[in-house]
């Protein structure tokens, strides 16, 4: 079986039903960016996305050859997984041969990952809100310092993103970027990720000992996420090396300088964790010199219809599906849900919409639909209605007019005009004595 895989032109990983990786050729962990130990101690389910629906179509019978979601190294990239079932002597499926080949403009993404380089930069980043782009001109003001990063905020909320644009703005961007994911690796081999090792330092160490992380990154930039992870034990390590600006591989007595930028990440509150004993406060200190704190996307509510209209057109695009447009009055119900996952979970959400074909309004708002649609209203003519329907939409979004003409779907300058044109006093706190036009003076000048 072995040299049956190692002969398959692209990444092959044999695994059994229940996910467990049990072979693995020599062409993938290039391909994915993990170690092939890592690799090894990886599930099925947490490399693809849609693996429980292979594994069904695998035991049902049929091939499988699909584009599908790759967890490559924590960057998701789109490869395309062919899957075949292998049988046992009983002429049972019992293990899955997984064929991964690079697509198209994902073959450039996979390499550069592989590689250790950083893919996105500022340009690509999407948001308008005032926040936001105060984010981004302080992630350019920042980017070429030398001083530590540490990049908080909720899962989802763009922190890697934020980390390779940041690196790719500097003046290190020719340089390796490296990421690390600190929760990732067992903690009895983080020591040796890190600094590496000297031959024979340890047993089952590779012969002519291995280079770490800190070093493949000389010049450029490693990016620590989920530093929160860190066990205690490492942190001091860490903060060693931060401080004097040398590693020693295990087994070396040798101090080896490094000129490294480091950019930790975290979506644990360090604070909290310092009160709770599990990370070194002078660690924090070293870190947290220059501080990024990434809004939830509720912060920036003007960026949800934006992030929705761009991944619309991406992941059409890529699947090569029509987008789903999103009636305007269902826009808000969008634009009013929390996102708990942020832009990772409007991505997903986008994704579901285009491949089903149809509009799936964010979870816990499905039961109330169109409600407020059916309200009775004491309007008979149609302006009156219109107007109602902008008092109530502005209302909705604090008179906020961006969002409020993104919900109704008509320019900000076509909104404003309605507002002039229906006497909408936007300096009214609540709106309130002018909304039922029934029984105001508005009527009659709506009638006119
Ligand atoms: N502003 C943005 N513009 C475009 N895409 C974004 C933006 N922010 C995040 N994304 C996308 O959302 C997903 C999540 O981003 P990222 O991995 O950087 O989040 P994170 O904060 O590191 O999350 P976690 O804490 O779960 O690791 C990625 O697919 C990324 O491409
Ligand atoms: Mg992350």
């Amino acid at each position: 079986m072995i040299s049956f895989i190692e002969e398959v032109l692209e990444g092959a990983i044999v695994c059994n039903l229940s996910g467990n990786v049990e072979l693995i050729n020599k062409r993938i962990p290039d391909m994915l960016g993990y170690k092939k130990l890592e690799l090894e101690q990886m599930k099925a389910y947490n490399i693809i996305e849609g693996w429980e629906q292979l594994l069904s179509e695998i035991q049902s019978g049929s091939l499988l050859s699909e584009e599908l979601k790759v967890n490559a190294n924590k960057n998701i990239s789109y490869l395309q997984v062919s899957a075949y079932p292998l049988v046992n002597e009983e002429s049972k499926i019992d293990k899955i041969l997984m064929v991964f080949k690079e697509v198209n403009k994902d073959r450039k993404l996979g390499k550069r990952i592989a590689l250790g380089q950083a893919v996105y930069d500022f340009d690509k980043i999407i948001g308008e809100s005032e926040k936001f782009a105060e984010i981004i001109d302080y992630g350019k003001k920042i980017a070429d310092s030398k001083s530590t990063i540490l990049i908080t905020g909720e899962s989802g909320t763009g922190k890697e993103v934020f980390a390779q644009s940041i690196h790719n703005y500097s003046s290190r961007k020719d340089k390796p970027f490296v990421a690390v994911n600190c929760g990732a690796i067992p903690q009895n081999l983080i020591e040796s990720e890190f600094f590496g090792y000297g031959e024979g330092a340890f047993t089952g160490a590779k012969s002519g000992g291995a280079v770490g992380k800190f070093q493949l990154a000389n010049g450029g930039t490693i990016f620590l996420d989920e530093i929160g992870e860190m066990q205690l034990d490492m942190q001091i390590k860490l903060l060693r090396v931060i401080e004097e600006k040398v590693i020693n591989p295990i087994g070396s007595t040798k101090n080896i300088p490094i000129d490294v930028r480091i950019i930790a990440a975290t979506n644990k509150e360090l604070q909290k964790e310092i009160e709770k004993g599990t990370f070194r406060r002078d660690l924090y200190y070293r870190l947290n010199v220059l501080p990024m704190r990434l809004p939830a996307l509720r912060e920036r509510k003007e960026d949800i219809p934006i992030l929705i209209g761009y991944f619309m057109k991406k992941v059409s695009k890529h699947l090569n599906k029509k987008k789903v447009e999103i009636p305007s009055h269902y826009m808000s119900r969008f634009i009013e849900y929390s996102w708990p996952g942020n832009v990772r979970e409007i991505e997903n959400a986008v994704e579901l919409m285009i491949n089903t074909q149809r509009v799936h309004l964010p979870d816990h708002q499905k039961s109330e639909v169109c409600q407020d649609l059916h309200e009775v209203n004491n309007c008979l003519t149609l302006d009156c209605n219109e107007r109602q329907h902008i008092i109530k939409i502005l209302k909705k979004f604090n008179k906020n007019v961006t969002l409020a003409a993104k919900t109704l779907d008509i320019g900000r300058n076509t909104l404003y005009r309605k507002i002039e044109k229906y006497k909408i006093d936007l300096t009214d706190t609540d709106l309130k004595h002018i909304e039922n036009c029934s029984n105001t003076e508005q009527c009659s000048v709506l009638e006119q």
